[in-house]
């Protein structure tokens, strides 16, 4: 396909919003439709991220597809384009060349550049950012779940570092990611209105985001028997709740470079004693065991894991910090504080293992309980932890 970018650049002012776009979605195009009318901008040009940049964790579907993702989201729309300039460009590509590149064909053109507000941390360690932000404006999408007033200082730091124009758009937005559309695919959910209807056909047609070997794992008998006998112990609410732990977990473990079948097993597993009568307090011990005995679970990581998401431990191994935080951030959590801890629990676990401990032992404390010592101890653990590494867990500055 011919690169549709060239139409726009004709314009007198663009934006360009770059992405991995694996899939793209329409929380993408509502922002930069939304952004395009706020700021008066003559049109946006979708710019695909080159392969290289591949994030941590897992795969990246090929440019191509997400090229084509892009072009059937926004075909038609005159105010959209999509660029092939990052991902035709050999090596590790940076946003500097794409600018000097759309320049060279329009030397008038007045570029703004659209970027999440977590991008505004790393600005500052992109290639040529002196260059970059005289040569264009910045208008930051702040993100649901980021700490706003670290994300407003920043604002003012790259504001007065580089003299550049910049916005900060809080409007309205949809808040749907790409992880989140891969996810319904792979457990077999509907996309429909997550994404555009070509989109969606494509994924389709192509099989994106299928996983046949974590399909069968899910489809089989041992998988289904543990579902089923927890549907069997809890009710409907907490069953729900499980299968979303379970879930969310396997994002982490990917994430994270866990196994996501342990992972799955032990979000599906870790609450089947919460309705035990006196269980209570103790029921992640009281599951580990039911498990271990009844339901024949001889994995110790999923046992551990399941153990101790009640009260957290001391230097615990990456199965059992991914189920805690899972179990604190699933989708269905809507307690103060969830949306930002979610945000957390992606970049970085330890910190989420500080910022999740510290609250529930507010909530223990809220209701007049005692803290049980081992959450106290974790606590400790957690903080140390982030000190000494710097709370650098698993996050990937790509430096572009
Ligand atoms: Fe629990
Ligand atoms: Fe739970």
């Amino acid at each position: 396909m011919p690169d549709s970018g060239r139409d726009i650049a004709k314009n007198a002012t663009a934006a360009i919003f770059g992405g991995t776009f694996d899939p793209i979605h329409n929380g993408h195009l509502a922002v930069a439709a939304a952004v395009r009318e706020c700021y008066g901008l003559g049109g946006v040009i979708l710019m695909p991220t080159g392969s290289s940049w591949l994030k941590s964790g897992r795969d990246v579907s090929g440019a191509e597809a997400r090229y084509d993702m892009a072009r059937l989201a926004v075909a038609g729309d005159p105010a959209f384009s999509v660029s092939r300039l990052e991902i035709d460009r050999p090596g590790n590509t940076y946003t500097i060349d794409t600018v000097h590149e759309l320049l060279g064909k329009n030397k008038n053109l007045k570029i703004s550049l659209i970027v999440g507000s977590d991008i505004l941390f790393e600005i500052p360690s992109w290639r040529e950012p002196d260059e970059l932000l005289r040569l264009c404006s910045l208008i930051a999408v702040a993100r649901p779940g980021h700490d706003k007033d670290a994300v407003r200082a920043q604002f003012r730091l790259i504001r007065s570092n580089y003299g550049c124009r910049i916005n900060l758009y809080s409007g309205p937005m949809l808040d749907i990611s790409s992880s989140a559309v891969r996810d319904n695919v792979l457990y077999g959910k509907s996309i429909r209105y997550l994404v555009p209807r070509d989109v969606e056909h494509y994924i389709a047609e192509r099989g994106l985001y299928r996983d046949p070997e974590f399909e069968a794992f899910l489809d089989s008998a041992a998988v289904r028997g543990y579902r089923e006998r927890v549907k069997s112990l809890i009710s409907p609410y907490r069953y729900s709740h499980s299968l979303g732990v379970a879930e969310w977990a396997v994002r982490l473990a990917r994430k994270y470079g866990a196994d996501k079948q342990k992972a799955y097993i032990a979000g599906v597993l870790h609450d089947l004693a919460k309705e035990f009568p006196g269980a209570n307090l103790l029921h992640g011990s009281a599951a580990a065991v039911y498990a271990g005995g009844r339901l024949n679970v001889r994995d110790p990581d999923i046992l551990d894991a399941i153990r101790y998401h009640t009260t957290g431990a001391p230097d615990m191994p990456l199965l059992s910090r991914i189920l805690f935080i899972a179990d604190m951030t699933e989708p269905m959590r809507d307690y103060k504080g969830a949306d930002e801890l979610r945000a957390l629990a992606v970049e970085d676990l330890d910190r989420a293992m500080v910022s999740a401990l510290e609250m529930k032992m507010e909530f223990t404390r809220e209701k007049g309980r005692e803290v049980h010592p081992d959450a106290v101890k974790a606590l400790e653990y957690y903080k140390k932890a982030c000190e000494t590494n710097g709370g650098y867990n698993g996050k990937q500055n790509n430096g572009k």
